[in-house]
């Protein structure tokens, strides 16, 4: 074994080429799974868009930095599927730029987060996490409740989105700031759009319980409710491979 490697390192092309070899079919190891992603990602005929709010209150979850103690990807593992739901699919993620599966856990999975607790304990969480689980590391973010949200930038936000393949229509771009003061306003005259243009299943209600221009904590609650529910394609599975 040393005696031919003694003999092939002495001979400067040879070696080359070897490692290129070797490098190569490590490289292809890597790749050949991507030939077959047309048939490894799952159909999701149902799978819905983020709102504007949603994709606002996804924006402030990137720079609060929860990814660095929450991951969204729950694993084929029986105690995650135990503890959080059926495990992530690769479709679940279709429409995540940048992705935020994450790689540490010190609290929670999020990826199923949404309609797990009721809106009044999200912003009591957020607002004191010790207030509700006494034991709690979380930091607090209440200045979330008292910072007033931008929208005025959010087709812009929209239409980035569509330039890496989110289906963003024109008519979404031109009203994402008028549907995220919507969604968070259910009685004013902009929430009947939200529906309209993002599908009956949104969530459209004051998700701070009081309506009007919506803060950075109505955009980050109206994210965590939606965390795992824009499509049933994962529960669906589940369903069908306990039958
Ligand atoms: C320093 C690490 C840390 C950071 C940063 C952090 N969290 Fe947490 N989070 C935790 C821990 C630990 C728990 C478990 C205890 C608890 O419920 O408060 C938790 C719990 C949660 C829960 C409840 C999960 C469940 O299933 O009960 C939610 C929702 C949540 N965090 C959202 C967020 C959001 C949104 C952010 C960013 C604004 C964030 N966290 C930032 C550590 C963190």
């Amino acid at each position: 074994m040393f005696g031919f490697h003694y003999r092939l390192e002495r001979h400067a092309l040879r070696f080359v080429i070897a490692v290129i070899l070797v490098a190569g079919i490590g490289g292809f190891v890597e790749i050949a799974p991507l030939f077959t992603i047309s048939e490894t990602v799952e159909a999701a005929p149902d799978m819905r868009l983020y709102t504007p709010l949603e994709v606002a209150g996804r924006n402030i979850y990137m720079r609060e930095g929860c990814y660095a103690c929450h991951s969204q990807m729950i694993r084929t593992l029986r105690d995650d599927v135990e503890r959080y739901g059926p495990y992530s699919l690769a479709v679940e993620s279709k429409y995540d730029h940048p992705m935020l599966w994450g790689s540490k856990r010190t609290g929670p999975d999020l990826a199923r987060i949404g309609g797990k607790y009721s809106d009044e304990w999200q912003v009591a969480h957020l607002q004191d996490p010790r207030a509700v689980v006494p034991e709690s590391k979380m930091p607090s973010y209440a200045f979330l409740g008292r910072t007033p949200l931008k929208t005025s930038d959010l087709g812009l936000h929209l239409k980035a989105l569509r330039k890496v393949g989110v289906p963003y229509t024109g008519e979404m771009v031109a009203n994402a700031p008028a549907d995220a003061y919507g969604q968070a306003a259910p009685d004013s005259p902009y929430a009947a759009g939200v529906a309209q243009r993002y599908g009956e299943a949104t969530q459209v209600r004051a998700f701070m319980g009081r309506q009007g221009d919506p803060t950075e904590m109505d955009a980050l609650v109206a994210y965590l409710q939606v965390l795992g529910r824009l499509t049933d394609v994962a529960k669906a599975q589940q369903a069908q491979a306990a039958e």
